[in-house]
């Protein structure tokens, strides 16, 4: 009997997954989310998911940029957008989560189907277009959240903001997240905000980041602040990066966020066309996104950390990352593909 209730928890997410990949995929985000929140709410809920999800060892935490991560397996961005089930999410096991992105005023996003899976890839194309609502909804909920787990404030700025007025809105962003969140991630990557990687140049990026740093020393407590990264850049444009990186004493660099490129994938192009615009994540990222690491990590002097992101589903994927100079981990699509234990499994491996 123990055996087959065993059998039946590790195949579960086998199970479910062929249902909910039946289903619209921002429509399945949130009902599973939704019924994971409803079960965490229950004393006896939240005994089991910690009792099955959680790992801890203390082997695996680490000190990066000041702060002290239970393990290296964080959350990345984009996932829980509006910082509404950190305490479930932290439930999971995740070493930190990353809200966002966030904008001043709440948006809608582009319209809707935005986000598909490639099943044979094990990927996923998007194009949700920073729909969230705001900063100010997340910072009021994040006043009420009850884990310590540590989070990172992911920021951006509205589709109706031009870039030359960018900066505004980062640095409200900023300040309103201030007193809320451990670290900050700029977000200047993303595909799906018209214009928005134009702010991933030199000048431009010098001013915006020059500018958040001396927002973080008139606030006081040196929040680590850090740039989110294409995977589509040229050596020079990451050298141009590295520069101001150095320059603007940033605590680290995310990388990657999702590629425009469609290059080697195993699903027909016909499906591919049809799908559109969008950021590719998940397996068919992970090359280029460990290429990046391994470039920035040989011309890194120590002064920054690198948090590596995209592809990374197993313990293989995370030896990967972090032999190519990674200091912290991120998934995303892989916690799509592999389930709400892959925190436990990639942990367990290393
Ligand atoms: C993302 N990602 C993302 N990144 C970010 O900085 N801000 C965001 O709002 C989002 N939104 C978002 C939505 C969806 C549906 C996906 C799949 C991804 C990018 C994400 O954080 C990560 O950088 C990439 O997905 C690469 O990692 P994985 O998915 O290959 O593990």
């Amino acid at each position: 009997m123990v055996t087959v209730i065993l059998f039946f928890f590790a195949n579960m997410y086998t199970l479910l997954k062929k249902y909910l990949f039946s289903k619209d995929p921002e429509w399945t985000h949130f009902w599973v989310m939704n019924r994971l929140k409803s079960f965490h709410s229950f004393g006896f809920g939240r005994g089991i998911i910690k009792s099955w999800f959680g790992y801890s060892d203390s082997r695996l935490a680490k000190n990066v940029f000041g702060l002290s991560f239970k393990n290296p397996i964080g959350l990345a961005a984009g996932f829980d957008k509006d910082a509404k089930y950190i305490d479930e999410l932290a439930a999971l096991g995740f070493g930190c989560i990353e809200i966002g992105t966030l904008t001043p005023k709440p948006q809608d996003g582009n319209d809707k189907p935005r986000l598909f899976r490639l099943i044979e890839d094990e990927a996923i194309i998007n194009r949700m277009g920073f729909n969230n609502e705001g900063v100010d909804a997340a910072v009021e909920r994040l006043k009420k959240r009850k884990s310590n787990v540590i989070v990172g404030g992911n920021i951006g700025k509205n589709k109706v903001t031009p870039n030359e007025k960018a900066v505004e809105d980062y640095e409200y962003c900023f300040r309103k997240l201030y007193d809320w969140v451990d670290y900050f991630v700029v977000n200047v990557s993303s595909p799906n905000t018209p214009n928005l990687r134009a702010l991933q140049e030199k000048e431009p990026l010098k001013q915006l980041l020059g500018r958040l740093q001396e927002v973080n020393k008139e606030l006081g407590k040196n929040r680590p602040l850090l740039l989110k990264i294409a995977p589509d850049l040229s050596d020079e444009q990451l050298d141009d990066i590295i520069e101001i990186a150095n320059e603007t004493q940033l605590a680290g660099i995310v990388a990657t966020n999702t590629t425009i490129e469609r290059t080697g994938l195993l699903s027909s192009s016909a499906k591919i066309e049809a799908i559109g615009a969008g950021g590719l994540s998940g397996a068919p990222l992970s090359k280029r996104s460990t290429a990046i690491i391994r470039y920035l990590k040989s011309k890194n002097n120590n002064q920054w950390k690198i948090i590596a992101v995209g592809g990374i589903a197993t313990t293989a994927d995370a030896k990967e990352k972090l032999e190519a100079g990674a200091d912290l981990l991120q998934v995303y699509t892989g916690f799509i593909y592999k389930g709400p234990d892959i925190v436990k499994q990639i942990c367990r491996g290393l």
